[in-house]
């Protein structure tokens, strides 16, 4: 039975009040269940978000004979069982995240069997970085069909320097990660410095690793072997900056009085720098956000936004941002220079009456302010997905948003959340 949400808008005007807590970031917690095939314990992780793409992770590791208990959002993984260093070909191939498995899996066995990981539409996803770095480490790589079988060298996998063409958030996670069990010392160059790969590095250090220079665009790991988690330590996942930043525009478009909790500001410069310049002032506390209604919208003016690696503009709050753009006088430029297909749910957009020229696959133009009317629209992947319910909260008339599945991988109870807040949305089964 198909499920889409229903969303009543609000014809623009801001009544959204009260609190919405941030969960934890989906980013940092799939990596660092993926860390648990390092550990030689046990390791307990809390503040685990609700989210589907947690759960397809959890559900290949106990697949390869992983033991997982979870208790509300803290969750245990003993890896020692694991009886297996294939990875299974359906859930991977539907899982973006699951390819850094591949790294602990390959470091720890010797050997590691995975299929082209899947994941959104957003683009290619290439994951040449990570078969070239396996390679300079010494492993051995065969392709069969759209299976990669990797094996290390003899007497392990070798400490290297990599430097990285393009900064790969997953490809420095799982290098950073791999290299934990080669011989000698890896440095990546032009490393990711996102601040899940900062958390990743803290909690594996706290481990018995030795990583420096993690948020850094140079990275160096020792190889010490396995890792241990300190007894009675539980490792807490940092707050979802994407979430909150989504959540921040959501009232910076609809908010009477409303503050983002739980979250980290300094993680969202590039956001409250951006909705700043476009003339929504944005008040920062110590661990939330707060924005108010601004007298009129007429403050509200037009951007050329670049997506960037951290600390620049999320390529993951693009989507919510256009939406946002959509509603400013003027016209704005989005330039997507990240993933090619990241801006094919504009066309849904326009079907609501906003005004946006696709220039290039990495380039639009949006008119703005238009009144969007309310529409039967599909999420494509999960953060179009979201941002297909803000514009929907700000449209005029109800909308229905079908494959809820792809907002469920990354947002916990999303409905329910928003309706705290005076949102009008519902689950709906068809
Ligand atoms: C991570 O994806 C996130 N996913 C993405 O979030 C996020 O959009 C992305 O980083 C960028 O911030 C997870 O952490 C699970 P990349 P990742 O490797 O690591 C190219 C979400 O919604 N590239 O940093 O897969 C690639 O094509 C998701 O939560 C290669 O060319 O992204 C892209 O153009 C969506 N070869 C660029 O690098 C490779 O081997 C950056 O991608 C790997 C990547």
């Amino acid at each position: 039975m198909p499920t889409y949400f229903r969303v009543k808008g609000m014809a623009g005007k801001p009544k959204l009040a009260g609190e919405i807590a941030v969960s934890g970031a989906k980013n940092a917690a799939l990596k660092a269940i993926a860390a648990s095939i390092l550990f030689d314990t046990p390791l307990h992780i809390a503040n685990i978000p609700a989210i589907e793409d947690v759960n397809r992770l959890l559900d290949i590791l106990v697949g390869m004979g992983a033991r997982v208990t979870r208790e509300g959002k803290t969750i245990t993984i003993n890896t020692l069982p694991l009886a297996t260093d294939i990875l299974a070909s359906a859930p991977a191939k539907r899982l973006r995240s699951s390819i850094v498995l591949t790294g602990p899996i390959l470091g720890r066995y010797g050997h590691v069997r995975f299929p082209h990981p899947g994941g959104c539409v957003i683009g290619e996803r290439p994951i040449d970085l990570f078969l070239e770095s396996f390679e300079r480490m010494g492993a051995r790589i065969t392709k069969t069909g759209s299976f990669y079988d990797i094996r290390a060298p003899k007497g392990g996998l070798r400490g290297t320097e990599l430097f990285f063409r393009t900064q790969s958030v997953t490809g420095t996670e799982t290098m950073m990660m791999t290299a934990t069990r080669a011989k000698g010392r890896t440095t990546i160059k032009n490393a990711a410095m996102e601040p899940e790969i900062v958390w990743l590095a803290e909690i594996l250090n706290a481990s018995g690793a030795k990583i420096q220079g993690a948020g850094t665009p140079t990275v160096t790991i020792d190889g010490l072997g396995a890792l241990a988690q300190k007894k009675g330590t539980t490792f807490v996942v940092p707050p979802d900056r994407i979430e909150a930043g989504s959540f921040l525009i959501l009232g910076a478009l609809l908010g009477r009085e409303l503050a983002i909790t739980h979250c980290v500001p300094d993680h969202l410069d590039a956001l409250i720098e951006t909705l700043d310049y476009c003339g929504v002032p944005i008040e920062r506390r110590r661990n939330e956000l707060f924005v108010r209604q601004r007298d009129t919208r007429a403050t509200l003016r037009s951007i050329i936004l670049k997506t960037h690696e951290y600390p620049g503009f999320p390529t993951d709050l693009q989507a919510p941002m256009t939406v946002f753009l959509t509603q400013v006088f003027g016209e704005s430029m989005v330039f997507e220079t990240i993933f090619e297909g990241r801006l094919n749910y504009v066309e849904s957009l326009n079907r609501m009456g906003a005004n946006i020229t696709m220039m290039d696959p990495h380039r639009v133009l949006v008119k703005g302010p238009t009144r969007l009317k309310g529409k039967r629209l599909e999420s494509p992947d999960l953060r179009a997905g979201l941002a297909f319910i803000i514009a929907a909260l700000c449209a005029n008339g109800v909308s229905e948003i079908a494959n809820v599945y792809n907002i469920d991988r990354g947002y916990e109870r999303i409905e329910e959340r928003l309706r705290i807040i005076g949102a009008e949305i519902d689950r709906v089964e068809e």
